[in-house]
């Protein structure tokens, strides 16, 4: 549903969608690579309300507030967010009745700056970058700043708040093992918070630890201890490590440029109809990359954290694209193909 209709329903049908979040589909995409066909099952998170698996961080960190007795109607949420958990946060306020204010930045799509406006939040965008180039620290400063000015601001605190592993460990790792039949050899996931990734792994390591775990970074970004740079990629990426992971929660890493998951949406959506995000073709590409190397893989998992919806203005904008650099027919790499007879359309 899209966002002026959510905003537009009844409060107790809005609260009825909220119910709808999780138990996302996994689909399944078929690629050749060097000649070998290969099964991606997608897990497909933008199916969440707002779209994206930040529907679940947030709903995670409001209920752990509640639960502590930490909030009230006068209460004012507030969080930094590049987009995502700010729509998640703005959508579950609205159904709850809470005020929110977002602290966003400049990478900010205006999708997700649109949905955090339909659905009532309150906006404020930091525009000075810190020292590794991302805006993270400043919109962090900006919070710590609010809330030592009234007690009516809360920071849900995505970045340290355990509650949001732990939504991931209690309902999208048991999800996706439960949909792959409990066979899942390799998983691939994008990482800011490093949540995401971290509350999978925890799951995964107890109930199947064979499974290899791959964290999938954008080039620039730190998270995984490497050195800063400029980055278009949205959701994925942080200017600071994560307060989650811990070495043992990946096997290993992989850092992508901008163009080449820029290039997996766009071919992923021409060949399938299936419209990821940025940090989605960030894992799709790192997942290629290693079924190169990793010819015994079988059943792999990427786990596509939002809609390419979020991104018309942008990914999937030819004249964005130009703009910015990228070619329009940068296509795979050689020896990639995606097969499109079998995927349905999403
Ligand atoms: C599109 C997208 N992908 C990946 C992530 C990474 O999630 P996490 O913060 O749990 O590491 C995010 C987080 O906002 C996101 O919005």
């Amino acid at each position: 549903m899209d966002v002026h209709s959510i905003a537009k329903l009844p409060l107790f049908e809005m609260q009825k969608f909220a119910q709808t979040l999780g138990n996302t589909p996994l689909k399944p995409i078929q690629l050749r690579v060097d000649g070998r066909p290969h099964t991606l099952h997608l897990k497909l998170e933008g199916a969440n309300p707002t779209g994206s698996a930040k529907d679940r961080t947030g709903k995670s960190l409001i209920e752990t507030l509640e639960a502590q007795g930490r909030l009230s109607q006068s209460s004012i949420l507030v969080e930094s967010t590049s987009g995502n958990l700010g729509a998640a946060l703005s959508f579950l306020c609205k159904v709850k009745g809470y005020c929110f204010l977002a602290v966003v930045d400049p990478k900010t799509t205006h999708e997700n700056i649109e949905k955090m406006r339909v659905l009532g939040a309150e906006i404020e965008m930091v525009t000075k970058q810190d020292q590794t180039g991302g805006y993270l620290l400043s919109r962090l400063e900006r919070v710590q700043a609010l809330c030592q000015s009234s007690q009516r601001y809360i920071w849900t605190n995505q970045y340290e708040n355990l509650a949001n592993p732990i939504i991931h460990q209690h309902d999208t790792g048991p999800e996706i093992y439960r949909q792959m039949n409990s066979q899942v050899d390799a998983l691939f996931i994008a990482v800011s918070t490093g949540g995401t990734l971290a509350g999978i792994s925890r799951f995964f390591r107890k109930k199947s630890p064979q499974t290899r775990i791959i964290g999938v970074d954008a080039r620039g970004s730190v998270v995984f201890g490497a050195p800063p740079g400029p980055r278009l990629l949205a959701g994925i990426g942080s200017s600071r490590r994560s307060s989650f992971l811990t070495r043992s929660d990946y096997d290993e890493y992989t850092l992508v440029g901008d163009e080449e998951a820029f290039a997996f949406c766009r071919a992923v959506f021409a060949m399938t109809g299936i419209c990821v995000g940025g940090s989605s073709g960030a894992v799709i590409a790192a997942c290629v990359r290693y079924l190169r190397t990793h010819q015994d893989i079988r059943n792999v998992v990427c786990l596509c954290a939002d809609r390419g919806t979020n991104y018309t203005s942008s990914i999937f904008d030819d004249q964005w694209m130009t703009s910015h650099g990228f070619s329009l027919h940068a296509g795979l790499p050689d020896g990639v193909q995606i097969d499109e007879r079998a995927s349905s359309l999403w």
